[in-house]
């Protein structure tokens, strides 16, 4: 949720911003602004719309000065307009504030500033926070800042700048911060891909951390001024791994790379007759797990949850994070959480493993960025090394999840004693065929874009899937839903008769997922019941089947491999499909409307 650049140094500061901005837009992106300081003044530029906008008006309008600060706005408190947009100056003009989060408390707050003969300029609850450090300032940005934030709740990335000082004031509380360390010149930013043209070197500021951030240094603070050790981490994500690379948009780049990802996750992990995942917990210490997740990641919690039980033998609860925080669920000393998130700062997810962890349960976080805020309230950290992925819409992050989960199921199964090492021996086999599966299903995007612009006008979509690959149905209807904006249901396909078999007719399409399973002629004849009535059937099917391609309308063939694994590689066609319908429909795929990339407040 909103993208924050900060730089001070020797550069043109709203190059940096602008280049920055743009490598966080995936953030947020209905609204953009910035404030450089020259001469003693801070000059501001906003405006409503995409980045590309301020970029234009930026060109003709420059603002020269190496201190400055950014932002990308993703809506919460007031519409996508020029006023609403970041960053807020105080009406004397001498202090810039851009925040991320939400001030819980803004409307008393705003209504004391306003007694007092304040006036507002948008209808932000973040202005409040430039109103209070004015009021508070008597010369030290840092103390002012400090005393507003005393009487400011809620989650906020706060970074202000002063048109008397040459540092940048930040603070984190919930929201995400780190902080780039250059040579004679800092950065500040939401996520890390801002920083990568620049350094490699970062500070993760945590939980009430503040800093003070000068051409020559940074100083982090607590809340209450007194200093703070905060490690130096170097980042290994690539400037190429954070850029298109030549494809059209950074979903499709990131399909593409899934063989690759796979190869990261899994390398190094499996051995000849096991998995070492350099994990701290104790599996046989625990008897039963929660999964908590949202979106996409809590779709790979389910197939985590078919996969752990199939193993290991344990029974999982999986729970949309938002549902499970206020549940009060059933957790004790026995219990291992996990969360599964790609950007590790989604506050329903942290919030669920907060409140498994008071209730006394182990905690492991399946997670994609490093250093982000889960890793650092989790007991243990499973990376599922997928690099940066930019596109809002997750693929190779699913991907990666699903095979973590893939290991994490036969590492407790191995340690449970619950599976056989001949078994174990035939599913690492399996999953190091993978990379090479997915490899081959790529293969068939000319196929699937036919299938994409045959469709396309479609109003709704249904996806149906039985036992593991349940969840793979779900997750090709959000794809379909958060980029092409096509209506998308999705069911275990044993559900259809109990209602959503009414929907069926002949401008529905039915995509169902009829790979090689156990449960494979039950899929069929669901297959039977669309065609019965006059639904249109796109199946994903195993290479060599001779029975599905009598009854489906269309069928994509996708390798046959361990039917545990089926979802790694049957998901691979349905990101295509989203991709492919939202193209034909000139959606803007890396940047669907409404949504942000991490979402980072209730
Ligand atoms: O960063 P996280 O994995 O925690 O994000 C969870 C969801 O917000 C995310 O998967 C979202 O559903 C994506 N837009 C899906 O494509």
């Amino acid at each position: 949720m909103c993208g924050i650049v900060g730089y001070v140094g020797f550069r043109p500061a709203s190059a940096v911003i602008l280049d920055g901005l743009k490598r966080l837009e995936y953030r947020g992106y209905d609204s953009a602004g910035l404030a450089v300081k020259a001469n003693g003044r801070l000059e501001v530029l906003k405006r409503a719309g995409k980045l590309s906008v301020l970029a234009e008006a930026l060109a003709s309008h420059a603002l020269p000065g190496s201190l400055g600060v950014g932002h990308t706005r993703w809506a919460t408190h007031g519409a996508p307009t020029d006023p609403n947009a970041h960053p807020h100056l105080t009406e004397k003009g001498d202090i810039a504030v851009i925040h991320n989060g939400i001030i819980e408390n803004y409307l008393p707050l705003k209504e004391g500033l306003l007694a007092r003969g304040h006036t507002f300029s948008s209808e932000t609850d973040s202005e409040v926070l430039a109103h209070l450090i004015e009021e508070k300032y008597r010369g030290d940005l840092a103390e002012a800042v400090r005393l507003a934030l005393s009487e400011a709740y809620g989650a906020y990335a706060l970074v202000v700048a002063h048109r008397d000082h040459e540092e940048i004031v930040v603070a984190r509380t919930v929201s995400p911060l780190v902080i780039g360390l250059g040579e004679g010149e800092n950065f500040v930013a939401s996520d890390v891909p801002a920083l990568l043209p620049y350094t490699r070197r970062v500070i993760f500021l945590h939980d009430g951390d503040m800093a003070i951030v000068t051409r020559e240094g940074v100083a982090v603070t607590d809340l209450a001024g007194n200093s703070v050790e905060r490690e130096v981490v170097m980042v290994d994500w690539s400037l190429e791994a954070a850029e298109k690379g030549g494809y059209p948009h950074y979903m499709l780049k990131e399909i593409y790379e899934q063989p690759r990802v796979l190869e990261n996750t899994l390398g190094g992990r499996l051995q000849e007759a096991g998995v070492t995942l350099g994990l701290g917990l104790e599996p046989t210490r625990y008897d039963k797990v929660h999964i908590v997740a949202c979106g996409t990641a809590y779709y790979a919690a389910w197939v985590g949850k078919y996969l752990l039980e199939a193993l290991a033998r344990v029974p999982v609860e999986i729970e949309v994070a938002s549902e499970y925080r206020y549940r009060d669920p059933v957790v004790d000393g026995k219990t291992l959480a996990i969360c599964i998130s790609q950007s590790g700062e989604t506050i329903d997810t942290l919030e669920a493993i907060r409140e498994a962890k008071r209730k006394g349960a182990g905690t492991l976080g399946v997670i994609n960025a490093k250093g982000s805020s889960i890793t650092r309230e989790v007991d243990d950290t499973l990376y599922i090394h997928a690099g940066p992925e930019i596109g809002v819409a997750s693929t190779k992050a699913y991907i990666a999840m699903l095979a973590a989960m893939a290991m994490l199921a036969v590492w407790m199964g191995r340690a449970k004693g619950t599976l056989e090492e001949k078994a174990v021996r035939e599913l690492l086999a399996e999953m190091r065929r993978l990379p090479r599966l997915v490899e081959e299903t790529l293969e068939q995007r000319p196929h699937i874009a036919h299938i994409a612009e045959k469709y396309h006008q479609a109003q709704d979509y249904l996806f149906l899937g039985r036992h593991i690959q349940a969840p793979t149905a779900y997750e090709g209807a959000l794809k379909l839903k958060e980029i092409s904006y096509i209506h998308a249901e999705a069911y275990p396909a044993g559900e259809m008769k109990h209602g959503p078999i009414a929907l069926i007719d002949e401008r529905l399409p039915v995509v169902v997922l009829a790979t090689h399973s156990p449960f494979y002629e039950k899929t069929v004849s669901n297959i039977q019941e669309v065609r019965a009535r006059g639904g249109r059937v796109i199946a994903v099917a195993t290479e060599g089947d001779t029975e599905v391609g009598k009854f489906a309308q269309d069928v994509i063939y996708v390798p046959k491999v361990h039917p545990l694994l089926a979802p790694v590689v049957s998901v691979v066609p349905l990101q295509l499909l989203a991709y492919e319908t939202a193209v034909c429909l000139g959606r803007d795929v890396d940047q669907p409307r409404n949504l942000a990339k991490s979402v980072t407040v209730e």
